[in-house]
């Protein structure tokens, strides 16, 4: 009997072992009828762990935190809004050619989208990282004014020069008057549930205010936005879109976005474990 070939996809990352994107990904392949599987691996040198996708000819991987930026130097192609970003989440095997993609910077936008046009909205971003500069790339690529803001005033000035936006104080926010906030920062995130990056009283109503942390769902940050009658965009939205642009880059086939979403969303309210680690990312 002849064996069924069936195609496999990864996440890697380390810690790894409550990523929400195998659950997302084994029910969208299980809604398309696909033969293919998806798994975590908790990888400490990027470098071997794409030897070994070659090796093993795996489909394509998904990549999420420390290896964004290293995964980059393994791969034969980088589109060139990840090297404008500067980080790969998305690695597609094409018969033995690794092409990288980022989906962080369109799945967010995707995500904003929903609730407000960024364009000729101004903008201000919290944090200066890795998820901060793809957000700054797709905001500003979209028309928005963006002001950062962050902890480290060295690291908000590196990524204002590379994509001439404005690093403001807290004190300088009202002037700047913000439409749109969006939080990049892992500040609320579980176990620090408590903890927001923005004191509420710059939150007005009317504005729109986006979290990419998903666990919790209702961050404090965007507790505090519905009590100041701000519209808030929870991590999901971006975690799935960006998921969905995975899929599609993968397979060519369009993502069973509400299903995804679905899965994500009961993983999310029955797993308490998972509430032991990141939830940032992919
Ligand atoms: P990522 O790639 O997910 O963006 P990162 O590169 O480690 O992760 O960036 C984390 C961001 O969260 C940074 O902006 C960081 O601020 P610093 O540049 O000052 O380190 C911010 N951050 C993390 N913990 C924070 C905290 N307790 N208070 C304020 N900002 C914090």
């Amino acid at each position: 009997m002849a064996l069924k070939t069936i195609s496999l996809y990864a996440v890697i990352g380390n810690p790894i072992a409550h990523s929400l994107s195998p659950v997302m990904h084994n029910a969208a392949f299980k809604a398309m009828g696909m033969a293919a599987g998806f798994v975590a691996f908790q990888v400490t040198d990027a470098a071997t762990a794409l030897a070994g996708v070659r090796a093993l000819g795996i489909a394509g991987l998904s990549v999420t935190l420390p290896h964004k930026q290293s995964v980059m130097d393994c791969l034969d192609e980088v589109a060139e809004d990840a090297r404008v970003i500067g980080a790969v989440n998305t690695v597609v095997n094409r018969r033995g050619r690794l092409c990288g993609y980022n989906t962080d910077a369109p799945g967010a936008l995707t995500a904003l989208r929903r609730k407000v046009d960024p364009q000729g909205r101004r903008v201000l971003i919290l944090g200066a990282g890795g998820a901060a500069r793809a957000l700054v790339h797709a905001v500003t690529g979209s028309g928005g004014r963006v002001a950062l803001v962050n902890r480290g005033r060295q690291r908000a000035r590196e990524l204002a020069r590379d994509f001439a936006v404005e690093v403001l104080s807290l004190a300088e926010i009202p002037a700047f008057a913000p439409e749109i906030i969006i939080n990049t920062t892992s500040v609320g995130m579980f176990p620090e549930k408590a903890q927001t990056p923005l004191p509420e009283e710059f939150l007005q109503p009317g504005m729109v205010v986006m979290d990419i942390v998903y666990n919790p769902l209702n961050t404090s940050l965007l507790q505090a936005a519905g009590r100041r009658g701000a519209l808030i965009i929870d991590g999901l939205e971006m975690f799935v879109a960006q998921g969905a642009l995975q899929f599609e880059l993968w397979t060519g086939v369009k993502a069973p976005v509400a299903i995804m979403r679905q899965a994500v969303l009961r993983a999310l309210g029955e797993n308490c474990s998972l509430q032991e680690t990141s939830s940032v990312g992919n």
